[in-house]
């Protein structure tokens, strides 16, 4: 399936059309699948949307019918200040009177491929070996997305659904991750990828280039994805 580029003037219009959508599908999923699976991210643009989520988009979601997962985690213990699922607690559950259904890879593990391991066979069961409806994802300055850094081995592992990855070197946190593989990821029956941001318009346009290279720019694993993958950007990030 292709990937397609929608620009909005600004990150609040961004949150705005996700959340709308995101209501939309997750209606969508309920009713012929009777739940609705999704991955979140980690950063910064995602934010506004998890506080919408739990504020005004909230009574358009059916909770108790939701899963959510992280399609990241930094290996961190959920009270550090860098850890995905305290980020998603703090703006999305907290707020919540009715939490849904929710996995996040143990980030205070101390090994890391046993909480990968741990991981993937708690999604496996949640998930009865199935896709995910949606997964949320950014995009980092050095192209990669969720926590697939340049020349991870989370491009071409094939059958493994996470994995546990060292430090990225070209962008910060320096912080050991677990991340979802391509080859997991790509079987999304949607990807929405929020991106907001001048520094984010080099790695866009590479991303959107008609030719490159996985290895150096992992966000294109997204052209290989079975479902619909779109990608809201605002003006500050969109390709000139
Ligand atoms: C993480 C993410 C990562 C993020 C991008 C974009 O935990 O670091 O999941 O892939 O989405 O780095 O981050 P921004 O939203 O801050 O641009």
């Amino acid at each position: 399936m292709s990937l397609r580029l929608e620009v909005y003037p600004n990150l609040e219009l961004i949150t705005e059309e996700a959340g709308k959508r995101l209501v939309r599908w997750a209606a969508e999923a309920v009713e012929q699948r009777d739940s609705f699976r999704i991955a979140l991210c980690g950063g910064n643009s995602p934010r506004g949307l998890y506080q919408a989520m739990a504020g005004r988009f909230a009574r358009g979601l059916r909770w108790t019918k939701m899963t959510v997962c992280l399609g990241d985690e930094r290996r961190v213990p959920e009270s550090h200040p860098e850890s995905n699922t305290g980020l998603v607690r703090r703006l999305l559950f907290d707020p919540l009177p009715t939490k849904p259904a929710f996995f996040a890879p143990d980030g205070s593990a101390p090994d890391g491929d046993r909480a990968a391991a741990d991981y993937e066979a708690a999604l496996k069961k949640a998930f009865d070996d199935g896709p995910l409806d949606l997964s949320l994802q950014g995009l980092g300055d050095d192209g990669h997305t969720a926590s697939i850094f340049p020349g991870s081995p989370a491009l071409t592992e094939a059958a493994k659904w996470v994995l546990a990855v060292p430090a990225p070197t070209t962008v910060p946190p320096p912080l050991p991750r677990l991340t979802l593989t391509a080859s997991y990821l790509v079987r999304s029956r949607r990807v929405l990828v929020l991106v907001s941001g001048r520094s984010k318009r080099e790695p866009l346009r590479r991303l959107l280039a008609k030719d490159g290279d996985e290895r150096t720019c992992p966000s294109r694993l997204l052209h290989r994805c079975e479902g619909e993958a779109v990608v809201l950007c605002d003006q500050d990030s969109a390709p000139s």
